[in-house]
């Protein structure tokens, strides 16, 4: 690993900027990537998470700022970082003809893995649960497999970082499991980086250990899951009770609401900012003067939505509507 080994971050970008004519698409982005674990690369469709990515492979060069990948200059060291990095694109394209198998070994050969090629390339299927597809042609895949195949190919030179773009939109929910099963597997046995871009929240909130939320080519904030988790702040919450109309009515005069919704035998509330602890207190003695059954109060949001929400300036139910999927 070289030098590498004390650098802290496996990427660093500094200013880096991308347009497309006229049309700004990364703006001044300073990312950093820390090494080990699964960093989460978050944003809405169009936020500029593919053209980062993009540039951080060399495919795509920036208008202008710099790119470290390994501590090294991407401009002056591209081949050897490649060498250790693996990808996958956002559309995987595979070759339609070839053999699941042929298609592996033919890419861990551009690589250039050495010993026994098919062997290798059979493990990495098997490992990404499509072992059953290998003597299949490529085309044959459904688009879940074919995902799965994608991934075999991003690992299957064993390299030490590896970029995932968008790696689970066509799998089902237990294929999803599966997947990222085996993606912190990775991390956890084999010493991976992986950094993974995806426009799903709950997918993000679930395996990553940092999470960088992009937004109209900037990064709006970025830390480690922990600190995110230790600085959330809740201000709305759901009540569940046996009557969620009259504890609305109850709740109605308190003074330190600033919105209050009843819907689907649940309730609602948002609470001015620093006071919710003196609403948890009033709350709690209406339910025990008036013998209501409390079933359940959590926060609305858990503490990553809310960092997206407030990063990305939402301020409504409204404005998250229409936030893109
Ligand atoms: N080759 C290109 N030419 C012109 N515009 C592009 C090109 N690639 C991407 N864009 C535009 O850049 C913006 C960001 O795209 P992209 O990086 O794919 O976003 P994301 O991956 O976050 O969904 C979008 O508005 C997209 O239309
Ligand atoms: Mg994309």
């Amino acid at each position: 690993m070289n030098d590498f080994k004390n650098s802290d971050h496996i990427v660093e970008t500094r200013g880096l900027i991308k347009f497309f004519g006229k049309k700004s698409v990364v703006h001044k982005l300073n990312l950093k990537v820390p090494c080990g674990g699964i960093f989460g690369f978050l944003g809405p469709n169009g936020a500029g998470k593919s053209t980062t990515i993009k540039m951080i492979l060399g495919l795509l060069r920036p208008t202008s700022g710099s790119i470290k990948v390994f501590g090294m200059k991407l401009q002056e060291h591209r081949q050897k970082i490649l060498q250790r990095v693996g990808y996958l694109p956002e559309n995987p394209i595979l070759y339609e003809k070839m053999r699941v198998i042929d298609y592996i070994r033919y890419m861990a050969r551009l690589h250039k893995v050495r010993g026994d090629l098919r062997k290798k390339s059979l493990e990495i299927l098997d490992f990404f649960g499509i072992a059953r597809q290998s003597f299949s042609q490529c085309r044959e895949l459904s688009a879940g497999q074919r995902q799965r195949v994608g991934l075999a190919q991003a690992f299957v030179h064993d390299p030490e970082f590896v970029i995932l773009d968008e790696p689970t939109t066509n799998l089902d929910p237990l294929g999803r499991l599966q997947v990222f099963e085996k993606l912190r597997q990775l991390v956890e046995e084999k010493e991976k980086t992986i950094f993974i871009s995806s426009h799903i929240l709950p997918e993000i909130e679930r395996l990553c250990d940092h999470l960088g939320i992009l937004s109209e080519g900037k990064l709006v904030a970025a830390g480690s899951m922990a600190s995110f988790v230790a600085h959330a702040t809740d201000k709305e919450y759901v009540i569940i009770v046996d009557r969620p109309t009259e504890l609305y009515h109850d709740l109605r005069p308190l003074p330190n609401i600033i919105d209050l919704e009843e819907k689907e035998f649940q309730i609602v509330v948002q609470v001015k900012p620093h006071q919710e602890h003196q609403f948890k207190k009033q709350l709690l003695e209406i339910i025990l003067e008036k013998n209501y059954q409390l079933k359940a109060f959590k926060p609305l949001y858990t503490p990553i939505e809310k960092t997206f929400i407030d990063a990305l300036g939402i301020r409504s139910k409204r404005d998250l509507e229409n936030v893109n999927e």
